[in-house]
């Protein structure tokens, strides 16, 4: 019998039409656009601004036209699975709330929550249910509305983030194309840097959780930077190797967007020039598990059947990881 890869035949996505911009930053918090876009290499940002929206909305929209993209029929659709740290709610899951808007009557849908690493860890899941040869059509979304707990009087972290959501079709194939190897990894060590206090089961939601700011994404920058640089850097080069890609083999590297900085880094790290990482952090920030497919949505048109390319990320957790991908189609789909 042959083999059963799984592709990834069609991206959708979708940003508010809102734009938070560096000037509009520098009247909330003391910064400025140069400090902005040296130290992190944002320009702008979107906002999801309309009362009464959540993740599953920007979902909605991504996976709305990845469905038209790809002629997909609702019926056809097996499972849902969406990466996201801002969720509509505790429970029940996005997933569940997106499978509904968009009428499909026979998938199973959840929640994967891997912080910024959500959609590595989606790719991964995606290919292995495709894998067991009991489902066919899959859509991934990584979806955030990053807004919802940001702290726009906190300098240090609110010009990094934006809202967005972006989606993958996952089908079985058998050819030789799609999602090839993965190292994932995970180190619970690095709870005190990135986390949010409160609102969970330690912390509940109260009055003095409230009071004391303990709903918004508390971050240590520095430690967060040194780590992203070197586990992405070092996981990307251990996945190329073990898949005897050179440096040559390698068409796209999509880097999780979190600084520009740690996207120069990697690349240098990796020993492969910047024209090769796909790069839209300053026209959206970090969206957290939407960037990676987000990146893919803005680049479509210049990817080709067979180009090898490397996804990795770092996000809370610590999670990390790299994706190997063997691109299925050539161009953009309308
Ligand atoms: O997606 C999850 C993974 N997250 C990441 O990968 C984020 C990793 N970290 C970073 O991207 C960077 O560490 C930040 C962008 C968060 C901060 O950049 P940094 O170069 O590490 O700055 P820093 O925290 O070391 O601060 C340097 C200085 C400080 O001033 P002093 O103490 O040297 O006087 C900060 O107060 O820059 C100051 N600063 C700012 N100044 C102007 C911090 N934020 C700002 C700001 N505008 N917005």
């Amino acid at each position: 019998m042959d083999k059963i890869n799984a592709v990834i035949t069609g991206v959708g996505g979708y940003v508010p039409d809102y734009i938070l911009t560096n000037d509009e930053i520098s009247k909330m918090v003391d910064t400025n656009d140069e400090w902005i876009m040296t130290r992190i290499g944002v320009k702008e940002r979107h906002i999801l601004n309309e009362e009464g929206l959540g993740s599953s909305y920007l979902a909605r929209k991504a996976a709305k036209q990845l469905m038209k993209k790809t002629g997909a029929n609702p019926d056809d659709i097996d499972l849902v699975v969406v990466a996201t740290t801002t969720p509509d709610y505790p429970f029940p899951s996005t997933a569940s709330i997106l499978c509904d808007k968009l009428g499909l009557k026979n998938a199973f849908a959840f929640d994967l929550q891997a912080a910024c690493c959500g959609f590595l860890y989606l790719m991964e899941t995606a290919a292995n249910f495709i894998r067991s040869g009991r489902y066919k059509k899959i859509i991934i979304v990584g979806a955030d509305k990053m807004s919802s707990i940001v702290d726009y009087t906190d300098r240090a972290t609110c010009p990094i983030f934006g809202d967005g959501a972006a989606a993958f079709m996952v089908e079985a194939t058998t050819e030789d194309v799609g999602i090839v190897n993965s190292i994932l990894r995970t180190d619970g060590k690095g709870l005190p840097f990135l986390h949010m206090k409160a609102g969970g089961s330690v912390c509940p939601s109260s009055y003095f959780s409230v009071d004391n700011k303990m709903h918004y994404l508390y971050q240590e920058g520095r430690t967060v930077f040194k780590y992203a640089v070197s586990h992405m850097a070092e996981v990307s080069e251990e996945l190329a190797e073990k898949n005897g890609l050179t440096k040559e083999d390698i068409n796209w590297v999509v880097p999780h967007q979190a600084n520009i900085r740690i996207i120069e880094a990697v690349a240098h790290r990796m020993d492969l020039p910047m024209e090769k990482m796909l790069v839209d952090i300053q026209r959206y920030g970090n969206t957290s598990a939407a960037t990676l497919p987000l990146c893919i949505w803005d680049n479509e048109e210049n990817l080709k059947k067979g180009d090898n390319i490397i996804f990795t990320a770092f996000g809370a957790g610590f999670t990390w990881g790299a994706v190997y991908v063997k691109w299925g189609y050539d161009g953009k789909k309308e």
